[in-house]
C-alpha cells in the first residue's frame, strides 16, 4: 500500500476528553477532517472542540463513527460497551484506551493478563477491525512533542494491529501527528503497551521504545503475564 492509499481520509474520535482533544488537534495541524465525540450533546463540547483544534466538528458518537473512515477510541475504557457497534462495522478502530485501575476501579474483566483490553475491544466489536495506538504516551506528551518526518529525537509512538493494510493506515497517521511508529506486532502484542509495562508512559524515540519492547519477556510485567498465561494451558 503506497502512502497516498494510506492516509484516512476523515478521522473520528470517540472521547473528547485529554488524549481526544489532543489527537484531534494534532490530525486538524496534519489537514486532516475530524470528528469528535464526547458522552452527551455534541453542543456541550462544540466550543471547546472549536478552541482547541479549530475546524474539528463536534458530533454524536454514533454520527462520527458512521462518517469517518476510522475511528480513533479516547474513552474511559469501562464505557466502552456503549459504543455504536453497528456504525463502526466494517471501520477501522484505533484504541487508544487503558484500563487504568485508580480512575476505572478494580475490574477482573479488564485486569485478565490472559488477554488484552484492545482483544476485549474487539471481541465486542466484532465486525470492525481493532488496532491499538496513540495509548501509550500521556496526553501533555503527545501535545508538546509531535514534530515532522525526519526531526532528530522525534518521539515514537507504537502500533499493535493484525491486518497489515490496517496497520499500514495507522503507521500512516503515526506519522503525520507527528511521530515515528514503531509496529510492534499482532493485537495480542499490545500487552507490551499496557499499564505495568515498561513502555507503558513512554516518551522515548524509536530506538529506545524498541529496546523497551525486547525487555518486556524479561521483565516483571512480562514474567507475571507469562505466568499467568501457563496456568491457562
Ligand atoms: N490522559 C492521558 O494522558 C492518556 C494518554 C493515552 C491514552 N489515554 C487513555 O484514553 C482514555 C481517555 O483518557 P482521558 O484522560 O482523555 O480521559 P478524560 O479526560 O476523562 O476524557 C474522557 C472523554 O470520554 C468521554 N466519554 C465518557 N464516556 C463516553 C461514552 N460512553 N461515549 C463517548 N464518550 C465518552 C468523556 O465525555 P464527557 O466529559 O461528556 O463524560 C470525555 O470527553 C483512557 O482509556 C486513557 O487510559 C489517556
Amino acid at each position: 500500500m503506497d502512502g497516498d492509499q494510506a492516509k484516512i481520509g476523515v478521522l473520528g474520535i470517540i472521547g473528547a476528553g485529554r488524549v481526544g482533544l489532543v489527537l484531534a488537534k494534532l490530525a486538524r495541524a496534519a489537514g486532516y477532517d475530524v470528528l469528535i465525540a464526547g458522552s452527551g450533546d455534541p453542543a456541550r463540547i462544540a466550543g471547546t472542540v472549536e478552541a482547541v483544534a479549530p475546524g474539528a466538528v463536534a458530533g454524536a458518537a454514533s454520527v462520527v463513527a458512521r462518517d469517518a473512515d476510522a475511528v480513533v477510541l479516547a474513552l474511559p475504557l469501562p464505557q466502552h460497551r456503549t459504543l455504536p457497534v453497528e456504525a463502526l462495522r466494517g471501520k477501522l478502530v484505533i484504541d487508544a484506551m487503558n484500563y487504568w485501575w485508580e480512575v476505572d476501579g478494580l475490574r477482573s474483566d479488564l485486569g485478565d493478563l490472559r488477554t488484552t483490553t484492545s482483544e476485549t475491544v474487539q471481541a465486542l466489536l466484532t465486525e470492525s477491525r481493532v488496532v491499538k495506538a496513540f495509548n501509550h504516551m500521556g496526553y501533555r506528551d503527545l501535545d508538546e512533542e509531535a514534530r515532522p518526518a525526519g526531526t532528530p529525537g522525534r518521539k515514537a509512538i507504537a502500533i499493535a494491529g493484525n491486518d497489515a493494510r490496517d496497520v499500514a493506515r495507522v503507521t500512516r497517521l503515526v506519522d503525520d501527528l507527528g511521530f515515528d511508529p514503531v509496529v510492534v506486532g499482532p493485537l495480542p502484542a499490545g500487552i507490551m503497551l499496557e499499564p505495568g509495562a515498561e513502555a507503558f508512559g513512554a516518551d522515548v524515540d524509536a530506538a529506545e521504545l524498541r529496546a523497551m519492547l525486547e525487555r518486556f519477556p524479561t521483565s516483571q510485567r512480562g514474567i507475571m503475564v507469562a505466568r499467568a498465561r501457563a496456568r491457562e494451558v
